[in-house]
């Protein structure tokens, strides 16, 4: 099956990001948000994205110009009329999360495939709210989207050969690299990445080390380019709590419990770097 036309359903961090890589790599993308304020600031962080790229020398002025010519944002849904494969990233909430796949359902021709860049909730939940179960599986990216490699794909049993080669070739197509993981809570990066961020958590509060130390640990003696206080800051302490509930609450594994500092954090509003502060300052 031919992929031409991406749609994106929502531009926040993953949503303008994943717009961004398919732009790059040639494709026509219509990316969608809720409201025109929330599609300009959105639009505006995907234009400051490719400007980096052309700054670090990643992409050429010409090639930038010619991304930003592919990109339509709009605010109605049935912009993904033509639209061969949609991708959803959305906010984390199943149930809206299985209303936007029944109105792509309606909007979308039959054939087009329909993917959700959801980090915990279940691809299955997502299929079933749609007559093409078939046509549908996890596609989820890593932040910072434009730079990370990998490209988790998830299967589920109702996935199609067709719509998983199809979705394979299209993730190739963006330069990057593919993982596939069963639709398992988690998925394979988050099931590995919460356990180790939240023990981080819980030996800092132990008083073990300083989350200086801990996070020059990781960097030099592992070479990771974060530690895991930078990381946690970075990803965003209400994701990283959102994805430990939702694997928790399905499967009950003591990995995923997350400490109470981390939920006292997130009550307080210190979300990491979106909101000026998590376990760093990052001042206005
Ligand atoms: N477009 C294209 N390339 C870009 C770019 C852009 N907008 N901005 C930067 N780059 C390139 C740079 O040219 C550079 O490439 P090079 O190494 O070949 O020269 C590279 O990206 C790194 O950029 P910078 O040097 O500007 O930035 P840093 O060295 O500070 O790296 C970072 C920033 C890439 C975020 C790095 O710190 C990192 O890899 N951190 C870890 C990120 C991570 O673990 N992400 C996964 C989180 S988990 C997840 O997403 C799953 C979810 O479900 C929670």
């Amino acid at each position: 099956m031919a992929v031409e036309r991406i749609g994106v359903v929502g531009c926040g961090l993953m949503g303008s990001g994943i717009a961004e890589v398919c732009a790059k790599a040639g494709y026509r993308v219509v990316v969608r948000e809720v409201t025109g304020e929330l599609l300009d600031a959105g639009m505006k962080r995907l234009t400051g994205s490719l400007d980096r790229a052309v700054a670090k020398g990643k992409l050429s002025a010409e090639d930038r110009d010619a991304a930003q010519a592919r990109i339509v944002g709009t605010t109605d849904i049935g912009a993904f009329a033509e639209c061969d494969l949609v991708i959803e990233a959305a906010v984390e909430k199943l149930e809206l999360k299985r209303k936007i796949f029944a109105e792509l359902d309606q909007v979308t021709p039959p054939q087009a495939i329909l993917a959700s860049n959801t980090s915990s909730l279940a691809i299955t939940d997502m299929a079933a709210a749609t007559k093409r179960p078939d046509r549908v599986l996890g596609l989820h990216f890593m932040q910072p989207v434009p730079v990370m490699p990998l490209l988790e794909m998830v299967r589920t049993v109702l996935t199609s050969e067709e719509t998983f080669q199809t979705a394979r070739a299209f993730g190739e197509s963006l330069g990057k690299t593919i993982v596939v993981s069963k639709d398992n809570p988690g998925f394979i990066v988050n099931l590995l990445l919460i356990p180790y961020l939240l023990q981080a958590i819980a030996e800092l509060e132990k008083g073990v080390a300083t989350k200086e130390d801990f996070d020059t640990a990781i960097r030099l003696g592992l070479n990771h380019p974060m530690g895991p206080f930078t990381l946690l800051d970075f990803v965003g302490l209400d994701t990283t709590l959102f994805i430990a509930d939702a694997v928790f609450d399905e499967t009950k594994d003591p990995r995923f419990a997350a400490p109470p500092l981390l939920r006292r954090m997130v009550s307080a509003g210190w979300l990491g770097r979106k909101s000026g502060r998590g376990f760093y300052d990052y001042g206005k």
